[in-house]
Formats: C-alpha cells, structure tokens, sequence
C-alpha cells in the first residue's frame, strides 16, 4: 500500500515536471556552479538593490544570491509548481526574508525600476524579454544571460566558462 502511494507520488510528481517543461519551452535544469560565479562576479560590481531570477527553478541562484546579498532584494519568477514549492520550502527554512518568489509568468510582471535581471532560458525566450526589454528599458539596469544572447542587443561584456558546452555568460548595461 505505502509502495503504492509513493510510486503515485513520485507518478504525479513527474508529470507535472514534464507537463511545465513541454508548456513553457524549457526543463527547470539548473545554472552549473561556474557560471553562478561568472554572475556573482559581475553582480558584486553592480549597486542595483533589487535582483530578478526569470525562471528561477528549483532555487538554486536565487538562494545563493539571496545569502549573498543580504541588504539587496532578490525575486525569482517560477511557473513550474514543484520547482516553485521547493525553492519556497528553502526560503522559509533558511529564512530569507529578503527573498520573494514568485509563481508567476514572468512576461506578465512589472519589472522594478532599476532592478538586474538574471536569465538561463532558451533563444524564443530571449526573443521575447528583448521585445518586453523594448518597452521596459528606463526600468531596467542590466541583464545577465547564462548561455543565451539577446537577438537585438550587442552585449557589453560576455566571459566563456569552462564547462562542458562551453558556455557564453552575456552582461547587458541596459541603461547606460
Ligand atoms: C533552465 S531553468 C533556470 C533555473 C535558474 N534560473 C538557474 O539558473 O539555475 C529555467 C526555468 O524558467 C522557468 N520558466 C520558463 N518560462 C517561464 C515563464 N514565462 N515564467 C516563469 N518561469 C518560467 C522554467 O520553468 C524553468 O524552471
């Protein structure tokens, strides 16, 4: 019986995983340890008080940022429920309360002014915040991409990690 339920669990659990991944265009796979160091390098020379995770997965980023920065606000957008509920989880063990997570599509939020925007998306993704960016621009400091450019920006400094794809980190200064 008790086998039964957790191969249900474990059944719903899965689903709901696959379910967000095919609906939103991307698994909630996390930034490897080398690229958080790219970010963190650049976020340490930024004064933006106000960092956005869009996707923020299972939490790993916005956790991490959040502990490092305690006087700096960090939100992290997630629309796939497990991933959302288990960064809550993290946040309310770790109390974090300078960190606010959002299950919410991110296109559909009003960025704060001056904030820095952090992404690990996939190219329709970037199409998309770069025609949302469009509009948005006076509001937004900067935007760092783990592997994924902007279509419409050229970015203003970019650093390869050592990988295994050999990723691209891309930092937009987007208000100069
Ligand atoms: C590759 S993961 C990156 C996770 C985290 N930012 C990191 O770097 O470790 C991308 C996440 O974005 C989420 N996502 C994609 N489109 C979204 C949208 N429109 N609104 C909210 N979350 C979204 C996915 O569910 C996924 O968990």
């Amino acid at each position: 019986m008790l086998f039964s339920i957790v191969l249900l669990v474990f059944f719903l659990m899965s689903v709901s995983i696959i379910f967000h991944t095919i609906k939103l265009g991307i698994s909630p796979m996390p930034s490897s340890s080398l690229a958080y160091r790219a970010i963190i390098e650049w976020l340490d020379n930024s004064s933006s008080k106000t960092i956005i995770d869009l996707g923020s997965g299972w939490g790993n980023v916005v956790i991490r940022l959040a502990r490092h920065y305690p006087n700096r606000h960090i939100i992290g957008y997630e629309l796939s429920f497990l991933p959302w509920l288990t960064s809550l989880i993290l946040k309310k063990t770790l109390g974090l309360s300078n960190l606010t997570l959002h299950r919410k599509n991110f296109y559909h939020a009003r960025l704060p002014k001056n904030s820095i925007l952090i992404c690990y998306l996939f190219p329709q993704a970037m199409q998309k915040i770069n025609d949302k960016l469009r509009q948005e621009t006076l509001s937004v400091n900067m935007l760092i991409s783990n592997n994924f450019a902007l279509p419409s920006w050229q970015a203003d400094k970019t650093v390869r990690i050592n990988d295994f794809y050999r990723s691209y980190i891309y930092c937009y200064q987007l208000k100069k």
